[in-house]
């Protein structure tokens, strides 16, 4: 499953779109001066570019309080030029992140972590979805993986990755079952599994001992190790799987893709081509 080919058609789609729609922008906020978050900020803000979507770079020390930051999330969500707003997780040490997500605007939410859009996918009404979740589906449905009635295993409860992509394979009538670090035997869930979904942040945490034949393996782990950047499946798990997707190369490129179509999607909800539902 070949996650740079399948992300360039969506930042194709979404670049066409976004010339459809005129001036797109999306606005981002860096707390602090973490070197991961400066690179997956700097890689949003190229890849938005490429594709017509204009961002803008918001900066604020780590000793920012929280009612100043939560005044430039109110500014941004006011502000009828911007039409996505996104701040960086995680935030530093002392900030409460929940209040701070709380306050995005919900119809300017791309990133999909507001509780009213979370509540919406819960409920099986999605508005807007987190991007890496919807890389993991689009990667599967593009290999032709069949999802109805399929025994799905979700290795991770996080809630940017484990608890929405368990809703949306849900969702796509999967049988469902989510490890996580408490769980006995994980071994024995994973080899049960057609479509097996790992984001638990180990490297290497799934062996090829641990996959079913045939099954097909999303690997969400970017793990940066003295061998450099690795998944959460070894990749000898190639020879039992029908699929998996590489890392680098497979869910990586897809989240900001998926990034990029949100904001799409909520550019739309501002200029009232789409009606964004109160509940
Ligand atoms: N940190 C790790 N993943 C993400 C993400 O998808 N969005 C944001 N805003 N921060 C993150």
């Amino acid at each position: 499953m070949d996650g740079r080919a399948l992300a360039a058609r969506i930042r194709s789609e979404v670049a066409e779109a976004a010339r459809e729609l005129g001036s797109l922008r999306l606005a981002t906020i860096l707390v602090g001066d973490d070197p991961a978050s400066q690179l997956y900020i700097s890689r949003k803000h190229d890849a938005a570019r490429e594709v017509g979507i204009e961002p803008l770079d918001h900066r604020l020390p780590a000793s920012v309080s929280q009612a100043e930051l939560l005044e430039l999330v109110s500014r941004l969500n006011a502000d009828e030029s911007i039409d996505g707003v996104l701040p960086q997780l995680p935030l530093p040490e002392g900030l409460d992140e929940p209040g701070v997500i709380a306050t995005v605007d919900p119809a300017k939410d791309v990133d999909g972590f507001h509780p009213l859009n979370a509540g919406r996918l819960y409920l099986g009404r999605p508005t807007l979805v987190p991007a890496t979740p919807r890389g993991c589906l689009a990667l599967l449905v593009e290999a032709g993986v069949q999802l109805a009635g399929a025994r799905a295993v979700v290795v991770g409860r996080s809630v940017i990755v484990g608890k929405p992509v368990a809703h949306l394979l849900l969702q796509a009538d999967a049988t469902v079952t989510v490890c996580h670090s408490r769980t006995v035997e994980l071994a024995r869930h994973t080899l049960d599994a057609d479509v097996l979904v790992v984001a638990a942040g180990i490297p290497a945490l799934v062996g090829p001992d641990m996959v079913k034949q045939g099954a097909a393996v999303v690997d969400v782990g970017q793990n940066h190790t003295a061998a450099g950047l690795v998944g959460d499946v070894d990749p000898g798990a190639a020879d039992v799987a029908a699929h998996l997707t590489p890392v680098p190369g497979g869910v990586g490129p897809m989240t900001i893709a998926m990034l990029l179509d949100n904001t799409i999607r909520a550019a739309k909800y501002r200029r009232g081509l789409l009606a964004f539902p109160p509940a």
